[in-house]
């Protein structure tokens, strides 16, 4: 598994207000939506993509456009829907598939409760997209189950990530075609499961 804390001062100007908790659910998600662009830039930097023939008003040239098959997005319900138009427009020709998963708030295993994509993804690439990498459980059902289908490249994007989380996926996908991207490594995990100091309840501070 490859991570990659993207670095940037947009991004930490933009995840600070998100962690203030008194920025309300619509600038929330705006600025939910302005990081995926900055992940994302980072996150897609090995996108595939296949050489094509252009003719500009000048010359004619060689270009590259996304390769078939389609890249496939997959949000996790709820707060990865947050992310997902920022995806979708930078890769516009993707596929878009849902997993609806809840951690119990008192076990903190992750359960599906919706799983709506393709069968068969042998091949495709996929990008996973949750804002919250806590404990990891979530995110690592989700590539198990990507990768059991047959992805071949998995990159998940997170607004934030608790090392305790990193460290387990980095043990349970070890030599798995995963990369993680994310704004930042917080402290740690409370005893609740949240991140410290992290922003909350990010399902909550989208929807709620
Ligand atoms: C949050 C978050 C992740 C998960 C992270 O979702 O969006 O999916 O918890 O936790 P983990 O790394 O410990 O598994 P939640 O279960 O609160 O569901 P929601 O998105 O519907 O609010």
């Amino acid at each position: 598994m490859r991570l990659h804390v993207v670095d940037h001062p947009l991004v930490a100007h933009k995840l600070t207000t998100l962690r203030d908790e008194r920025t309300d659910s619509p600038t929330f998600r705006r600025l939910a939506d302005e990081l995926v662009t900055l992940l994302a830039y980072e996150a897609t930097r090995d996108v595939r993509t296949e050489q094509v023939d252009v003719r500009t008003p000048v010359a004619p040239t060689t270009g590259v456009r996304l390769s078939y098959p389609r890249p496939l997005v997959v949000p996790i319900l709820r707060a990865g829907l947050g992310m997902l138009d920022g995806m979708v427009r930078l890769l516009p020709t993707a596929e878009v598939g849902f997993l609806g998963m809840v951690r119990d708030e008192d076990t903190l295993q992750a359960q599906t409760y919706a799983t709506r994509m393709p069968e068969d993804l042998s091949g495709r690439q996929v990008y996973v997209v949750d804002p919250m990498l806590a404990t990891g459980g979530t995110l690592i059902a989700a590539i198990r189950l990507l990768i059991d289908r047959g992805a071949d490249d998995v990159t998940a994007l997170c607004l934030l990530a608790a090392p305790e989380g990193v460290e387990l996926m980095e043990r349970e996908l070890a030599g798995q075609p995963v990369t993680v991207v994310t704004g930042a490594i917080d402290e740690r995990l409370n005893e609740h499961g949240f991140i410290v100091p992290g922003l909350g309840d990010a399902g909550d501070r989208l929807y709620g």
